[in-house]
């Protein structure tokens, strides 16, 4: 979804030009979040409004940040040269939910054309046509369609209603949030407030990075909890408390810096994540946190964490893409995955997260896995070989199709939640869904301090490193590994699972080496890719262990070359998809030496019966395959449940060269984003 990012600087001189530049590089590191347009709100350089010191520019462009940075050094009344002491700039890449991608609906939204108050935001407002309806009919005029420009115009409101000069930001912004209804990330900057910042969240993730003189390692910050409830729709009534500004424990900083991981870690490793509802405020360069009221069991501190996240982990290095860089970090992200948890010469799997759970799970009616996308695919890719391993019924499920259907949930089932960004608002909606139901939720993600991580009553971290390409890749082959471990380290006391245990770890053990291998013939996939990049449609077919990856593959190629491509269960070509295949349809056929073998056959015989040029994705050294086959790429053997990691990479590097022939960026595919933080 949008990326948002705001940096301020606290008696640490800066050009405007370097706060321009922070704010850049921040969006840019984001900008895999959304990038239908980007906007900043910096202080306006004091001559260019002769009455007033604390004017804000807004600089808003439609289209990628690098458009944004452009117009940015085009300004010349923004004097970039003016060396600022204090200073708070937000920053906003969009993904357009409400509203066209255009400069005026994208932000920072302002409350009004002085920019009193200026906003970015992260995430949906569903109750934004009420909250308009009663903000027209106290004289506002809305100039954008999005649904977060209520938020400016309303703090504002509260702005001018104040019963009394003693009014914090923090207070105005608390008295905001409780009107909204929804999901947000929010930061506020106002002119009436200078150097202060305000951020607060509901459902989207957010992240304060702090760079201090201090040591800030084990510093907890408490919070302040600060008014009762204020009411403004249906029946307003007047502030609570808002005067009272309670007196905080503080701590003292040079520099803060907000926002998301990625664009936070080449400033500071120091982070503090924000609870649901929580506010945070910078004023006098001190932060402090508040909330309304402490609940029964609530956390009264949030601690100074340190992010585990290099800098070169979110650089492309020498490749042309974060998607191309992240193919070829399988080999590594699939072995880091593994890395301290599996004992290859006793075959013991530890997977720390769960071994308090292990008990309860082995004692449950269920295993229920939900996920969106590819992170739905690894669990269909691994549903097998867990109903095999662990003797339990497996579901695998979409968590929007699970909402929709509200799916029986008990005390007695074990729901998984496989996300990547661990972010995913379906994904999210489902996890709360099973909690409330009481059943065990266990997460699986690549997302250290993700909000599924935190929700989740335990899980598993993948540890594939940051993965910014916006087609996801190796986090589905990290995803499979954790979750065959999950299998490996319910099956150990299982003696007649023993041999078949065996096979799977040692199968492991070689894993990172055979996806070397694998991506050797990442030429000759290229060459299957010229063949193919005009084509208008692509199909992939298989079943049983490699279904999975048919699905996926299907699934890169639309995402990243706008062609249309479907994952057929080759058990069902005959039930309809036959009726596509002639010689001009191509069709990728995934034909492994394995339970599914000699079905697989079946289905190419009745391809090739129809004048179809099957290219096939096949083991080494099959003669018989190859004699029907158009073109073949021949992959190493592995264990049959392990087999779809090696046979997903083909389609990975076939998506990316398929995308890169026909023109397109495929870092930033057209109307997706990254982390999908809308239902
Ligand atoms: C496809 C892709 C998406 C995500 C899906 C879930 O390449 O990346 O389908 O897998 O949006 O995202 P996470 O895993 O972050 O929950």
């Amino acid at each position: 979804m949008c990326g948002i990012f705001a940096y301020l600087n606290y008696r640490v001189p800066r050009t405007r030009r370097e706060i321009c530049e922070t704010l850049i590089k921040g969006l840019q590191r984001l900008e895999y979040r959304g990038y239908d347009s980007a906007g900043v709100a910096v202080d306006s350089p004091g001559k260019a409004v002769k009455d007033d010191n604390n004017h804000i520019s807004l600089i808003k462009k439609k289209g990628k940040v690098k458009a944004l940075d452009e117009e940015l050094y085009k300004k010349d009344t923004l004097n970039l040269d003016e060396e600022i002491d204090t200073h708070f700039g937000i920053a906003h890449t969009r993904w357009a939910t409400h509203g066209e991608p255009s400069a005026v609906n994208s932000h920072p939204q302002r409350s009004d054309k002085n920019n009193e108050f200026v906003v970015i935001h992260n995430g949906i407002i569903t109750n934004y046509k009420e909250l308009k309806k009663y903000l027209n009919s106290k004289g506002y005029e809305f100039e954008s369609e999005t649904d977060t420009e209520v938020i400016p115009k309303l703090i504002k409101y509260l702005y001018d209603k104040r019963e009394s000069e003693i009014v914090s930001f923090s207070m105005l912004v608390e008295q905001v949030i409780q009107q909204l209804e929804g999901a947000f990330a929010l930061v506020f900057k106002s002119r009436h407030f200078p150097g202060e910042a305000v951020a607060t969240r509901r459902g989207s993730p957010l992240l304060i990075g702090v760079r201090s003189k201090y040591e800030l390692s084990t510093h907890q910050i408490p919070i302040q909890y600060n008014s009762g409830k204020f009411c403004l729709l249906p029946a307003p009534c007047p502030f609570v408390n808002y005067i009272v500004f309670n007196l905080c424990t503080h701590v003292s900083l040079t520099d803060h810096l907000f926002l998301l991981n990625s664009a936070i870690i080449e400033h500071t490793n120091k982070v503090i994540y924000l609870e649901d509802d929580d506010i945070a405020a910078v004023a006098e360069g001190k932060l402090s946190l508040h909330r309304m009221r402490r609940q029964a069991g609530e956390d009264p501190v949030r601690a100074v964490q340190t992010l585990q996240m290099e800098l070169q982990q979110i650089m492309k290095g020498n490749f042309e893409s974060f998607m191309q860089k992240e193919i070829f970090e399988q080999p590594e992200s699939v072995f880091n995955t593994m890395r301290g948890r599996i004992c290859f010469d006793s075959n013991i799997v530890i997977l720390g997260g769960l071994k308090d759970h292990l008990k309860e799970i082995k004692r449950c009616r269920r295993l229920i896995m939900i996920g969106c996308g590819t992170s739905f695919h690894a669990a269909v890719a691994t549903r097998q070989i867990l109903e095999e391993l662990t003797e339990l019924p497996v579901m695998v499920e979409l968590a929007s199709d699970f909402l929709d259907r509200n799916t029986p949930v008990f005390r007695d089932d074990v729901c998984f939640f496989i996300s990547q960004s661990g972010e995913t608002a379906d994904s999210l909606m489902a996890l709360r869904y099973c909690k409330e139901r009481g059943a065990l939720t266990v997460g699986i993600t690549n997302t250290v301090g993700s909000t599924i991580s935190r929700e989740t009553a335990c899980g598993v971290h993948i540890n594939a490193g940051p993965e910014i390409g916006v087609a996801s890749t190796k986090a589905y082959t990290s995803q499979f590994v954790a979750l065959i471990m999950f299998g490996l380290m319910m099956s150990e006391d299982r003696i007649s699972l023993q041999k078949r245990r065996n096979e799977i770890v040692n199968g492991l053990k070689h894993l990172p080496e055979l996806i070397k291998n694998v991506l050797k013939l990442d030429q000759k996939i290229k060459s299957i890719a010229d063949e193919l990049y005009q084509q208008k449609s692509l199909l992939v077919m298989g079943r049983g262990f490699n279904y999975a990856t048919c699905l996926e593959g299907a699934l890169k190629i639309k995402e990243i070359t706008y062609m249309h491509s479907e994952g057929i269960l080759a058990g069902e070509l005959k039930h309809g998809p036959l009726a596509l295949i002639d010689k001009h349809m191509p069709v990728i056929m995934i034909i492994m030496r394995d339970p599914c073998y000699n079905k697989c056959q079946n289905a190419l015989q009745q391809v090739t019966a129809r004048q179809g040029r099957p290219i096939i994705i096949c083991c080494e050294d099959d003669p018989e395959i190859m004699k029907n086959a158009y073109k073949t790429i021949e992959l190493p053997h592995t264990v049959d449940c392990l087999q779809g990691i090696l046979s997903v990479i083909p389609l990975q590097l076939m998506s990316f060269h398929l995308a890169v022939l026909r023109g397109y960026d495929v870092d930033c595919p057209r109307n997706l984003a990254k982390s999908v933080t809308v239902e």
